[in-house]
């Protein structure tokens, strides 16, 4: 069953608080203890980046499954099973070569890295608490011997990887917690990487109203703005309905080689 999507709220009007708190009201104890923490991290970290890395490093202490947002384990196996049913029901074979951007504590990587050849997982993340988090589940999943790399990063330049070497990129739901100008980093750079007939997959929190935030925590984005985006530095992009049938909140982007057909 598809999940029903809210595509017009603006979560960081007022109204629209005022009435989630009316609705919600014992989710406004931790709402606020997440705001005074974004207050006192924006006055810390003036970039994205060493400001969600901060984010991260507070929600992996807590518990890293809980920190790449489930709930449970059992929601985090389920979230990563749906990630890589989605990409072996799209052509994900054990010889490609992967590169998993924000990989987490590897909620869908570990079943990747098993499937693939040893050596074909490349997982990146800004967090080098998460990616603790990950060798976690390496050890956990007893995959030791697949040789899956796991790098940490400060942008998305990606400059220290191999002109076309890789068959799949994926994101999942990193650019729901990315400003455009990191999501821009990404479009301009990921085209060198990506093999031909290779493609990037990532999922966003799409809006059909006015684009928006919540804490620099949550990010909504049309999916016009992400498409043009990727066509403006010379990629194709397509919006994935058939992800949509999925029990997600988040919508699908895929992103290869080349302009759109005219
Ligand atoms: C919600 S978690 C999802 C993790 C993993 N993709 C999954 O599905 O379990 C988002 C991850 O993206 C990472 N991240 C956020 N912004 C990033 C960036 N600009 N570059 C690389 N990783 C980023 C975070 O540190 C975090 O591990």
């Amino acid at each position: 069953m598809p999940t029903k999507k809210n595509l017009t709220a603006n979560r960081a009007s007022l109204g629209h608080r005022i009435g989630y708190a009316l609705h919600h009201p014992n989710r406004v104890p931790h709402y606020l203890t997440r705001a005074a923490r974004d207050l006192w991290l924006r006055h810390r970290h003036t970039d994205h980046v060493s400001y969600y890395r901060a984010v991260m490093r507070s929600d992996t202490r807590a518990d890293p499954d809980t920190a790449v947002g489930s709930r449970s384990r059992e929601r985090w196996l389920a979230l990563g099973a749906m990630q890589f049913d989605y990409l072996l029901g799209h052509g994900l074979r054990p010889e490609h070569r992967m590169l998993e951007i924000g990989c987490g504590n590897l909620r869908g990587g570990w079943r990747f890295i098993r499937h693939l050849e040893p050596g074909h997982y490349y997982g990146i993340d800004i967090s080098p608490d998460i990616l603790s988090a990950a060798q976690d589940t390496v050890v956990e999943m007893g995959l030791q011997q697949q040789l899956p790399r796991l790098t940490p990063v400060r942008d998305l330049t990606l400059r220290f990887l191999p002109d076309a070497h890789f068959d799949v990129v994926h994101a999942h739901s990193v650019f729901s917690h990315s400003p455009l100008a990191v999501i821009d980093e990404c479009l301009a750079h990921v085209g060198r990487v990506l093999a031909p007939g290779g493609w990037f997959d990532f999922t966003f929190d799409r809006t059909e109203g006015e684009e928006h935030h919540v804490l620099r925590e949550d990010f909504y984005y049309r999916t016009e703005t992400l498409t043009a985006l990727a066509e403006r530095h010379g990629l194709r992009a397509r919006f994935m309905d058939d992800w949509e049938e999925l029990p997600h909140g988040q919508s699908k982007i895929r992103v290869t080689h080349g302009a759109l057909d005219t």
